[in-house]
């Protein structure tokens, strides 16, 4: 697979993706949405246990690259169309990936960039980070991300945001949940890697599993998630894993899935 604006390595069993066009802040334009579509998909089939999402140099991500943006005004609808299409199905890729997707969030983050920490499972920012949705100054709106980020952080504040536009903090994004969170540069390693390790823990089809739980359960009325929540647990604790697991528990010994 080649990758040019991403890097990706894999370390112990955790992939790295690093968003890389520093010189652009990160900003993504056709090509990097193509890179990460290729590597999550690529991640998605490989046996590490989790993903950490960062940015190479001074900001996590510029939001989209608005040279590439304004030259779309050259282009019909329809492209217009599939390549908003490409940003969209790129979130809900990382949403509902198979693995557990950290937003290693090394500096500012702007626009479309908040749509890639919210669509993660978990966010850790550096402290002196800030955060804006630039959008409506740029006379557009934050449409793709806002499923991902009206989820993370609510209709209330997700209009205080959105419609101002103006900058908050790393602090304000904790309280406000868009990241769970922040630590100073020093810690920030430490931090993903204290989430990188309890990650470890689980069992893998455990950790999918309950990335499914959480999305169905949260999108659907209590009624209607009443069976399909019997039904996971009465599949799973007959599962391989979960018969490992329990089994491993009352044995006093470490499950097989921590020893890879
Ligand atoms: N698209 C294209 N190029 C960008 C973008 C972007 N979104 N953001 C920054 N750049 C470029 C700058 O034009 C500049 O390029 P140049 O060196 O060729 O002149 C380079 O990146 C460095 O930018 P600076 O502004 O000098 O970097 P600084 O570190 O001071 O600030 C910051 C970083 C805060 C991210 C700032 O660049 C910024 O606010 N960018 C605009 C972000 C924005 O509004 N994004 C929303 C896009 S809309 C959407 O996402 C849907």
């Amino acid at each position: 697979m080649e990758l040019e604006t991403v890097q990706l390595h894999i370390i112990d069993n955790v992939a790295h993706v690093i968003l890389n066009r520093p010189e652009k802040r990160n900003a993504f334009n056709s090509q990097m949405i193509m890179d990460l579509t290729d590597a999550f998909r690529t991640l998605a089939e490989h046996s590490c246990r989790s993903i950490v999402l960062t940015g190479e140099g001074s900001t996590f991500s510029a939001g989209a690259d608005l040279d590439y943006m304004s030259e779309m005004r050259e282009a019909s609808h329809q492209d217009n169309l599939k390549d908003a299409m490409r940003l969209a199905d790129l979130l809900e890729l990382i949403y509902t990936h198979p693995k557990p997707v950290i937003a290693r969030v090394n500096g500012p983050v702007v626009g479309g960039g908040n749509g890639l920490v919210a669509a993660c499972d978990i966010a850790v920012a550096k402290k002196g980070s800030f955060f804006a949705f630039s959008e409506v100054r740029l006379g557009i709106t934050p449409a793709t991300i806002s499923p991902y980020v009206i989820r993370r952080i609510g209709e209330g504040r997700a209009r205080l945001l959105m419609l101002t536009g103006e900058r908050f903090t790393a602090d304000q994004a904790l309280e406000y949940g868009l990241v769970h969170r922040v630590a100073v540069m020093g810690d920030l390693e430490h931090a993903v890697h204290g989430y990188t390790t309890a990650l470890s823990l689980g069992g893998p089809k455990a950790l999918e599993e309950c990335k499914k739980l959480i999305q169905k359960v949260g999108e659907e009325p209590l009624d209607s998630v009443k069976n399909y929540t019997a039904e996971m647990i009465a599949d799973l604790r007959v599962s391989e894993e979960g018969q490992e697991g329990m089994g491993s528990y009352l044995d006093r010994r470490d499950p097989e899935w921590q020893k890879g």
